[in-house]
């Protein structure tokens, strides 16, 4: 009798780990019908964000650029490359005929102390690394021009600068908030002894919108899918109402759409989704699309629901310390237990004992935590195409008119191939996240429209796509002088 009892125990334990995970996939169920509720909820707010400055949370930034690169810029470029865990010292040597001829790039990473502390440690930092850099290459910096990818929201008056609206990620330092974040790396520049000055400031989804631009004039739009997410893509100036004045006498107008602050209104944020908000302080209760979709985010929900259902139930056995250190779990740990295709789920126990100091789960639970970080990767891949999906209506390309569901071709013949250039660590490293979101893309357009859309990897678009920027804007300003 003892045993059964023992038994009946376990099981109800079990049951409850399981209740855990079966509340929480309802909770993140995005069924296509839902997703396209979305994808017209984002499209009215960047509709807002477009009309006047602070109707939406979804910001919509004008960018000053109105012409994007198409192959024929050429020469040597720097770029400094900020907005993750590390930065990145570039020089590109460019060629016409859309040719990176050279490339040269170094990754370093920031000291998590300097992402919260002063303006002038953060960007010495960066102006000393390039310095070096440049030492190193035996290069020179009299006469170069450098392109500064920084990808937090900035409201810019001229493409060489801009003043940061607040830093988002994991990056909190307040003193920099309404400065110009240009102005801030050409003074660290002249402290480290670097004779260049930003040529052009652009955040990494325009930057990727620029590369994807240079291989193939029919990229509308561009997608971040890295450690935060966001989108920018080639706007009709006319259909920019707020600040007209400041537009130039261009057609078009790339937007830096700042997609990471919406929330979408039909999609329930769990408990998990918001227990962060305890301990992180940077933009809580904000952010909440980018907190559901990117890198910085996703472990962090799984841990969240991992610990759960230690705490209901013993699946874990009884070391779970670890679980309850926010942040233990990173995405790329998610992601590796997600993609284990071993039958008994071997990368699984050892990112649990190497990760989590957790051994010894047996299988059953081990595919229980597969679960969880499916349902976390299906949440956030098919979020993320809602978005893709939310901006090719804005620009016309989904097949749909802007803001109804009525199905039309565009222009009323042959639907025009878009091409959206997609850059970011989730994005490139985690093939089941690729998968879905190319998924629910079909499936939110419908098999005809999605064959027109084409999703294209840019590697480095971020840094590339500067450089490219400077190249162009450094030009027009020779030819204008
Ligand atoms: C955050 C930033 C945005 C950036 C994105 C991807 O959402 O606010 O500017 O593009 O992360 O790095």
């Amino acid at each position: 009798a003892t045993l059964v009892a023992r038994r009946a125990a376990a099981w109800c334990r079990w049951s409850r780990a399981v209740e855990v995970v079966r509340g929480f996939e309802e909770a993140c169920a995005t069924p296509t019908e839902r997703l396209q509720r979305v994808v017209n909820s984002l499209a009215v707010e960047m509709f807002a964000g477009l009309a006047s400055e602070g109707a939406s949370k979804v910001r919509m930034l004008l960018t000053c650029i109105d012409a994007l690169p198409n192959g024929s810029e050429e020469g040597i470029y720097y770029v400094i490359d900020l907005g993750g865990t590390s930065f990145r010292v570039m020089r590109l040597e460019l060629g016409s005929g859309s040719m990176v001829i050279n490339k040269k790039v170094e990754h370093q990473p920031i000291p998590e102390k300097l992402t919260k502390g002063t303006s002038e440690d953060l960007f010495d930092l960066i102006a000393s690394a390039l310095k070096n850099f440049i030492d190193r290459e035996g290069g020179k910096d009299v006469g170069m021009t450098l392109g500064f990818t920084f990808s937090f929201p900035v409201r810019q008056a001229s493409i060489s600068s801009g003043s940061l609206i607040r830093w988002t990620k994991e990056f909190s330092i307040e003193e920099t908030v309404g400065k110009d974040v240009a102005q801030c790396l050409n003074e660290a520049l002249a402290r480290n002894g670097v004779n260049l000055q930003v040529t052009a400031l652009v955040n990494n989804a325009v930057g990727t919108l620029a590369m994807g631009h240079y291989y193939d004039e029919d990229t509308v739009a561009a997608v971040i899918i890295g450690a935060g997410t966001n989108a920018s893509y080639i706007e009709r100036s006319a259909a920019i109402t707020k600040c007209q004045g400041l537009l130039t006498n261009s057609d078009l107008t790339v937007v830096n759409v700042e997609w990471g602050s919406f929330r979408p209104p039909q999609i329930p944020l769990t408990p998990y989704d918001i227990c962060f908000n305890n301990y992180v302080k940077c933009n809580q209760y904000d952010q909440a699309f980018e907190k559901m979709i990117s890198g910085v985010y996703l472990g962090e929900i799984a841990r969240a629901v991992l610990q759960r259902m230690a705490q209901e139930s013993d699946v874990f056995g009884t070391s779970v310390n670890c679980l309850s250190t926010p942040f233990i779990f990173s995405t790329p740990c998610l992601a590796a237990i997600r993609e284990d295709d071993s039958p008994d789920l071997i990368v699984v126990s050892r990112v649990l004992k190497e990760h989590l100091k957790i051994q010894d789960v047996p299988l059953k639970t081990r595919r229980l935590v597969v679960r969880v970080c499916d349902i976390v990767t299906r949440r956030a891949a098919r979020l993320a195409a809602a978005g893709i999906v939310a901006v090719l209506q804005k620009t016309g390309r989904d097949g749909t008119l802007c803001g109804t569901t009525k199905v039309r071709k565009i222009r009323g013949g042959e639907p025009k191939r878009s091409v959206v250039a997609i850059e970011g660590g989730l994005y490139q490293g985690y093939s089941v996240f690729r998968e879905f979101l190319n998924e629910a893309v079909d499936e939110i357009l419908g098999d005809e429209i999605a064959s027109t859309v084409c999703l294209r990897l840019m590697e480095e678009g971020s840094g590339i796509g500067a450089a490219l920027l400077a190249a162009s804007y450094s030009s027009t300003r020779q030819n204008s002088a």
